[in-house]
C-alpha cells in the first residue's frame, strides 16, 4: 500500500467542478491581477479569522517579509523567532535586513519557549519584534507572548503558515499580534493551486502600507508613482478563486484531521511514542501529526518508508545549524530542545481523505518497527 504525506488529487476530486467554474469565471473576466476576486477572498478570509483585514499576497514567506516592512522593522533590528521551524520564518527576517535571534522551543508543544525568548530580551539586545510560529497547526502561548511584547515594546507577527483556522482560547490564529502571516502553499490545510498567502491584521494603517508594498510600492491613485520600495507580491486572481471554493470546505477538512489525530492517539497509546500534546485551551488543526520516538526514530521512519508510507521529519536541521545562518555565530548545543526534536520527531499522514484502513496500516507498521 502506498500512502503519501498529503493527497491533493483526493482532496480536489469532490470539488473539481466548483473549482473549474471558479477558474472559468476568472478566465472569462480577463482580469488576472488583483480585482474583485481578490477583494472577495480577502473579505471572506477576514470574516473567517475574525480580523478586520486580510491582504492577499504571493506566498507565506512574503507575508512575513511584508509584515516586517509594514511594521517598520529596519536594517539591523533584532527579531526573535524559534530555532525549530521552517526556514522561511528566519529567511524572511534576514531578507528584510533585520537580524534573526533564535529562541529554543517548548519540547511539549514544539512552539517557542517563553523562557528562552525572555533570556534574549534580558540580554538587552536591540530586539524590535517577535515571530511566534504556530507549528504543525497549534498556536504558541499567545497570552505570554503578548505580555512579553508589551513589556519590551515589541511588534508581534504570528507565523500562522501552518495554522490557518487554529484556535487559542476561543480566538483564531493570526489575530493576536500586529500582523499574522498565512501560507496557502498547496499542501497546507487551505492550499491554493500554486503559491499564495495572506496577512491578517486589525490595523488600518498596516493594511494600507501592505497593499502598497505588495504592489511595487505604487500609490493607489497613480500606479506609476512609487511611494515606497515595494515588491511584486500580489495574490494571483486565479488562486483567489480557487481558495474561495476551498475555504467553504475547510472546517470539514480540519475536523477530519482532528478525528484522524484522535484515532492515532488512541491506537498508539499502548506504545512509548509521544503523541501530540495539546493544552486544553488550544484547538489544533493538525497540519502535521507529529510523533516523538526517543532513540528509535530513524528505525521507525526507515520501516515506514520501506512499507510505502511517506513519513517525514519537519525539520531535520534546526535553523541555528543551517549553513545559510552560519554568519549569526550559533554553535551546536545552543538550543538543545530544538536539536533533540530534529532527531526524535517525525510526521505521519493525517490528511482528511485518509481511510481507516490506511490509518490502521500505518499504526500496524509503526508497531512492527518498534517491535
Ligand atoms: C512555518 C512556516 N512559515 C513560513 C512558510 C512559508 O510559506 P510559503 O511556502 O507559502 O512561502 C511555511 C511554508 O512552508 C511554513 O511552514
Amino acid at each position: 500500500m502506498k500512502i503519501p504525506i498529503f493527497d491533493i488529487k483526493a482532496q480536489t476530486a469532490p470539488i473539481k467542478k466548483l473549482i473549474n467554474k471558479a477558474i472559468g469565471r476568472v478566465i472569462n473576466s480577463g482580469a488576472f491581477i488583483l480585482g474583485d476576486e481578490v477583494s472577495k477572498i480577502e473579505q471572506k478570509i477576514a470574516a473567517y479569522c475574525r480580523v478586520k483585514y486580510a491582504i492577499g499576497v504571493s506566498n507565506g514567506t512574503d507575508a512575513i517579509l511584508l509584515s516586517l516592512k509594514a511594521l517598520g522593522i529596519e536594517e539591523g533590528d533584532g527579531v526573535i523567532c524559534p530555532a525549530f521551524t521552517y526556514y522561511a520564518t528566519a529567511g524572511a527576517i534576514a531578507r528584510s535586513g533585520a537580524v534573526p535571534f533564535f529562541a529554543d522551543i517548548d519540547p511539549r508543544t514544539y512552539n517557542i519557549s517563553i523562557d528562552s525568548a525572555k533570556n534574549i530580551l534580558k540580554r538587552g539586545k536591540k530586539i524590535k519584534a517577535i515571530i511566534p510560529v504556530h507549528l504543525y497547526g497549534q498556536c504558541a502561548d499567545m497570552d505570554e507572548i503578548i505580555a512579553l511584547a508589551k513589556k519590551y515594546n515589541l511588534k508581534v507577527i504570528e507565523d500562522a503558515a501552518q495554522a490557518f483556522g487554529a484556535i487559542y482560547k476561543g480566538q483564531k490564529s493570526g489575530s493576536f499580534g500586529d500582523a499574522g502571516s498565512v501560507s496557502f502553499f498547496p499542501a497546507k490545510n487551505l492550499g491554493a493551486f500554486g503559491d499564495a498567502g495572506c496577512v491578517l491584521t486589525n490595523k488600518a494603517a498596516v493594511t494600507e502600507k501592505m497593499r502598497i508594498l505588495r504592489n511595487q510600492g505604487a500609490s493607489h491613485k497613480n500606479k506609476y508613482k512609487h511611494i515606497m520600495i515595494g515588491y511584486n507580491a500580489r495574490l494571483d486572481t486565479i488562486q483567489a478563486a480557487v481558495l474561495s471554493v476551498k475555504l467553504d470546505v475547510l472546517n470539514k477538512w480540519n475536523k477530519k484531521r482532528r478525528d484522524n489525530a484522535e484515532y492515532y492517539n488512541r491506537k498508539l497509546e499502548s506504545t512509548n511514542l509521544v503523541t501530540p500534546y495539546v493544552p486544553s485551551y488550544n484547538k489544533h488543526i493538525y497540519h502535521q501529526y507529529v510523533l516523538r520516538a526517543r532513540g528509535k526514530k530513524e528505525k521507525i521512519v526507515k520501516h515506514l518508508l520501506l512499507k510505502g508510507i511517506d513519513a517525514r521529519t519537519y525539520y531535520p536541521i534546526p535553523l541555528h545549524l543551517q549553513p545559510c545562518f552560519k554568519y549569526l555565530g550559533y554553535k551546536k548545543g545552543a538550543f538543545p530542545e530544538s536539536e533533540r526534536c530534529s532527531r526524535e520527531t517525525f510526521a505521519i499522514p493525517v490528511y482528511p481523505e485518509l481511510k481507516k484502513q490506511q490509518m490502521d496500516y500505518i499504526v500496524k507498521t509503526i508497531k512492527e518497527a518498534i517491535a
